[in-house]
């Protein structure tokens, strides 16, 4: 078994998602720790995952995680909500590599936040079916009352730049998937895909000052900060880290709609790679 200790400090950290959502994630690594190389998988040409079955995901998640393995990297961070509901709790799943969800990370900044014990969860639909944020906030914390809902369309519509919070659908889809949570007078509410944080604005907006929203990808972030410097694998490299991106589908898109999600925070080099590769691993 490899010993991933101080030994593996400079080595980058990996991360994933279905698509860019997950750069939400990355933004918040560079933020918290500017010297790490990072990278990046989005398998853009089979987003989104949230609409396939439990069977697909993990299939996929599992081709994603060989593919970040090929890299050599010192943790593994699946930013993806989809992807961490339906792993679950299988620390396992990356090999002997430290690997973390997001499903945790918030959960457990949620557990923190709440006063009154009652805690929204919004996601994908796979994520909601799976339960899996109800049983890690139950873990956590037996009395708690968990409100969750699938919003089915938010995913589209940040995909499309329909997020401005005065445009009338992103109005209209934000009362249809937010309004059950809120009359459950929730003062937290989990976004539990990393698409969601897009939608910031607008579901701060909606929930109203009283609720703290939770952003999973920033949530994994800083655990893995947290994990990393707990074994003393933060790099102790003094100049800025390199990213690098990889993407199934197009360079130039992956270039082109990162923006809403990282401002122009890209700053590393992106790399097209082929499904067949990393499906047949
Ligand atoms: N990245 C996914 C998540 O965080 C959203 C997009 C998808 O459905 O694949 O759940």
């Amino acid at each position: 078994m490899a010993d991933f200790s101080a030994d593996n400090s400079e080595k980058a950290i990996g991360v994933f998602d279905s698509g860019l959502g997950g750069l939400t994630c990355v933004a918040e690594l560079m933020k918290l720790m500017p010297s790490e190389n990072i990278i990046y998988f989005g398998d853009t040409a089979r987003v989104p995952y949230g609409t396939r079955s439990r069977e697909t995901i993990l299939e996929y998640a599992r081709q994603d995680v060989n593919f970040i393995k090929s890299h050599d990297v010192k943790m593994i961070i699946a930013a993806c909500g989809t992807v961490s509901s339906v792993v679950g709790k299988q620390k396992d799943f990356a090999g002997d590599i430290p690997f973390t969800g997001v499903v945790i990370p918030a959960v457990q900044a949620a557990c923190a936040a709440t006063k009154n014990g009652r805690i929204g969860v919004i996601g994908t639909a796979a994520t909601i079916r799976s339960g899996a944020y109800g049983k890690a906030i139950r873990n956590i914390r037996q009395d708690a009352v968990v409100i969750g809902n699938a919003c089915t369309m938010f995913v589209p519509m940040v995909e499309n730049g329909i997020t401005d919070p005065s445009d009338i659908v992103v109005k209209a889809m934000t009362e249809r998937y937010l309004k059950p949570i809120k009359d459950e007078n929730v003062d937290v509410l989990i976004l539990g895909c990393t698409h969601y944080p897009i939608l910031y604005d607008a579901i701060a907006e909606y929930m109203g000052e009283g609720v703290k929203l939770i952003s999973s990808g920033a949530e994994a972030a800083k655990y893995t900060m947290n994990m990393l410097a707990s074994r003393n694998m933060l790099s102790a490299r003094e100049e800025s880290g390199k990213v690098s991106y990889f993407t199934s589908d197009s360079k130039e898109l992956f270039e082109t709609n990162a923006h809403a999600f990282i401002g122009n925070k890209l700053m590393g080099e992106v790399t097209q790679i082929s499904i067949d590769d990393i499906s047949q691993k």
